[in-house]
């Protein structure tokens, strides 16, 4: 068997393996704890040096970290301007927010290709290298530069956007070629497949093979979607414990009878939770009998601190919440409760078990793993119900959710009084087939699946990928 090579920004350490690691460190470490392996990133710190040090080793529960460590004028291009300030903003569809700058552009490459010379030495010949996320989209083409020939491949948690939006970005055509170096690139939903051939046939990018690979010179790139997923049956026991714990004990205290609504997201601007927000204030002005009886607990770590963006995302949302909240509140009920510290997997765990809904609804979101997360939780004879934004890649797959333009305000308010409302019946319905999606395709289907296609033989391989028909989103059903 071989090796598996995981490259990626944020590495779980052993250290914080139980902490708050997010989506998709939890995702990876899942997929090496299995099959052990080399997990290669960034060590969380700064370094005062200039030049490039070899990374840290340290070997864990089968698994060797090997993390390097960047200097602040590297972070700041690499990780602030160019992955956070230009290319989230613009898979994400907020063009008015992605700012280019020659100099970030500049650091980004340089640390991918700094990168690139510690994991070649670190690289035997048929390990399989799997790189995550926009951060190192150039990370196979620099590999390749300096000699490397195992197979590589890519997976894209967030989406890729729409042709039009990618060539606003003045490398655009460097990452594409990037892109090509890779043997297989994997992408969260069949939109985001669409897009990239699209893009790839508009802009006379590489030749689509009819087998479903984008042909380069020298390189077959297999294109394909893998919807990632989570260890459903672990967090539905997660669950069920939490619900009996301490915490939810205190919880449902302090909801005195109350329904609770439950929101949790990174403070980012892709999570839509303005809008939320705005629609729960719909929600008690359109329907008073609501007023006293629903709590909305919008769970929202800060995250990027240091780019503006994010600042003034903050402030907006402080102001909106404060104001909602002093619109309705009564002596002894708070309409909204909003928190900027992270819970743990546990609590959250417990607290979405006696949710009579939940609110997710990004404006634009690779998968969303909360959504998956809320639905195993669910009590089966008792489940919540699920808002869930059209523009989540999850909204593919959990076509039971009360699906929702983010957009609209008065929509997303009218789904949450139905979601109130909605009989037992029907509830159970619903979960029962989102269930069964979500302990199906489940973390281990996932990364296995990723990483039996990046290990085959190119001829072996070989779906046909009918490329650009496009099919509508998932209607909304309010
Ligand atoms: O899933 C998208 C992603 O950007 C990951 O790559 C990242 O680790 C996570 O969100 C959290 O963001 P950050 O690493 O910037 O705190």
């Amino acid at each position: 068997l071989s090796r598996l090579v995981i490259v990626s920004n944020r590495v779980a350490l052993p250290r914080e393996a139980t902490a708050r690691a997010g989506g998709l460190a939890v995702a990876l470490r899942e997929a090496l704890k299995e099959r052990g392996g080399l997990w290669f990133g960034w060590s969380g710190d700064i370094t005062p040096d200039t030049e490039p040090a070899p990374p840290r080793m340290r070997r864990s529960g089968g698994i060797t970290y090997a993390t390097m460590d960047i200097n602040a004028a590297d972070h700041q291009h690499f990780y602030a301007d160019f992955a956070n300030g230009v290319l989230w903003p613009l898979f994400h569809h907020q063009l008015n927010k992605s700012d280019f700058h020659r100099n970030a552009y500049d650091g980004y490459r340089r640390v991918n290709r700094a990168f690139a010379r510690q994991l070649a030495a670190l690289l035997q010949p048929d390990d399989l290298v799997w790189v995550h996320d926009y951060h190192f989209i150039p990370l196979a083409a620099e590999l390749r530069r300096l000699g490397v020939r195992n197979r590589i491949g890519f997976f894209l948690h967030i989406p890729f956007p729409a042709a039009e939006l990618l060539t606003t970005l003045p490398v655009h055509r460097e990452l594409a070629s990037d892109l090509c170096h890779y043997d297989l690139i994997g992408f969260q939903t069949e939109d985001d497949v669409r897009a990239l051939l699209r893009y790839m046939i508009d802009e006379d990018a590489g030749r689509i093979d009819p087998a479903g690979y984008i042909e380069s010179p020298g390189r077959m790139t297999r294109i394909a979607a893998f919807p990632i997923g989570i260890d459903a049956e672990r967090f539905s026991g997660t669950a069920r414990k939490a619900a009996e714990g301490e915490e939810n004990r205190r919880l449902r205290d302090s909801l005195a009878g109350r329904a609770l609504v439950i929101g949790t997201d990174r403070l980012d601007y892709s999570k839509g939770i303005v809008q939320r927000l705005q629609a729960f204030r719909a929600l008690l002005d359109t329907w008073p009998e609501h007023r006293s009886q629903v709590t909305l607990l919008q769970v929202a770590p800060v995250s990027r601190g240091e780019l503006r963006q994010y600042r003034s995302l903050r402030r907006e949302i402080e102001a909106l919440a404060g104001k909602i909240n002093g619109q309705f509140s009564e002596f002894d009920w708070t309409p909204v409760r909003y928190l900027n510290k992270a819970l743990s997997r546990e609590t959250l765990a417990g607290f979405f078990r006696v949710s009579r809904a939940a609110l997710i609804t990004p404006v634009r979101d690779g998968m969303n793993l909360v959504a998956k997360e809320f639905v195993a939780a669910q009590d089966p004879e008792d489940p919540g119900v699920l808002v869930l934004s059209r523009f989540a890649g999850a909204a593919r797959e959990l076509t039971d959710a009360l699906i929702v333009n983010p957009y609209d305000v008065d929509e997303m308010a009218a789904a949450l009084h139905r979601a109130l409302a909605m009989p037992r019946d029907e509830r159970i319905a619903r979960w029962e087939t989102m269930n069964r999606v979500v302990a199906s395709n489940t973390i281990t289907v996932w990364h296995e699946s990723f990483v039996r296609e990046l290990a085959r033989p190119r001829a072996a391989s070989g779906k046909r990928i009918d490329v650009p028909r496009v099919t509508g989103a998932p209607p909304t059903q309010v």
